[in-house]
C-alpha cells in the first residue's frame, strides 16, 4: 500500500505516496514525472539514475524512496538556472562530452557532485568519480576534458 512521504527535490517541497519497496528512482520517474535522471540497470550498475541526496551523488535505484524522506534531492532537472545551463552542462556541450545522451544526466550529477566535494579534481579524481558512470558512446576522454573544463570555468567565475 502507498505511504505518504516527502522530499525536497530542486528546493521545492514534495509530498507525495509511494509504495515503500519504491526506489527514488522510480518515485522520481513515476511520480513525481522528473524523467531526466534514466533507468539503465536499475540494479546499480550503470550509474544512469545518478542524483545528489543531502549533497551526495548516489545511484537512485539503489535507494528506497522512504529511506529519503525528508531529505534534499537535486535532479539533472534542478541544476540550470533558468535557462542558464549550470557549468558543467554547458560544458558538456562546448566540449562534445554527449552523443546519444543516455548517460549524460546520470554523468552530469556525479560531476556536480564530485566539484561541490574537490572544486579542483586532477583528470585521475575525475575518472574515478564517474567510474560508476557506464557511457557506451563517448569513450569518455571528452567527458573528462568536460568536467576539467567546468571546474576551470567554477573557478574563474568564484575570482572574477
Ligand atoms: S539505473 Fe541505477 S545504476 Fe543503473
Ligand atoms: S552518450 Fe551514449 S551512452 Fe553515453
Amino acid at each position: 500500500m502507498k505511504k505518504p512521504l516527502q522530499i525536497t527535490v530542486n528546493g521545492e517541497i514534495r509530498q507525495f505516496f509511494a509504495e515503500p519497496y519504491c526506489s527514488l528512482l522510480d518515485a522520481l520517474r513515476d511520480e513525481l514525472l522528473l524523467t531526466g535522471t534514466k533507468k539503465g540497470c536499475d540494479e546499480g550498475d550503470c550509474g544512469a539514475c545518478t542524483v545528489l541526496l543531502n549533497g551526495q551523488a548516489v545511484t537512485s535505484c539503489l535507494v528506497l524512496a522512504h529511506s529519503a524522506h525528508d531529505s534534499q534531492v537535486t535532479t539533472v532537472e534542478g541544476l540550470a538556472d533558468h535557462q542558464k545551463l549550470h557549468p558543467v552542462q554547458q560544458a558538456f556541450v562546448d566540449h562534445g562530452g554527449l552523443q546519444c545522451g543516455f548517460c549524460t544526466p546520470g554523468l552530469i550529477m556525479s560531476a556536480v557532485g564530485l566539484l561541490q566535494e574537490n572544486p579542483n579534481p586532477t583528470e585521475e579524481e575525475v575518472r574515478f568519480a564517474i567510474g560508476g558512470n557506464l557511457c557506451r558512446c563517448t569513450g569518455y576522454n571528452k567527458v573528462v576534458e568536460a568536467i576539467l573544463a567546468a571546474a576551470q570555468a567554477m573557478q574563474n567565475k568564484l575570482k572574477a
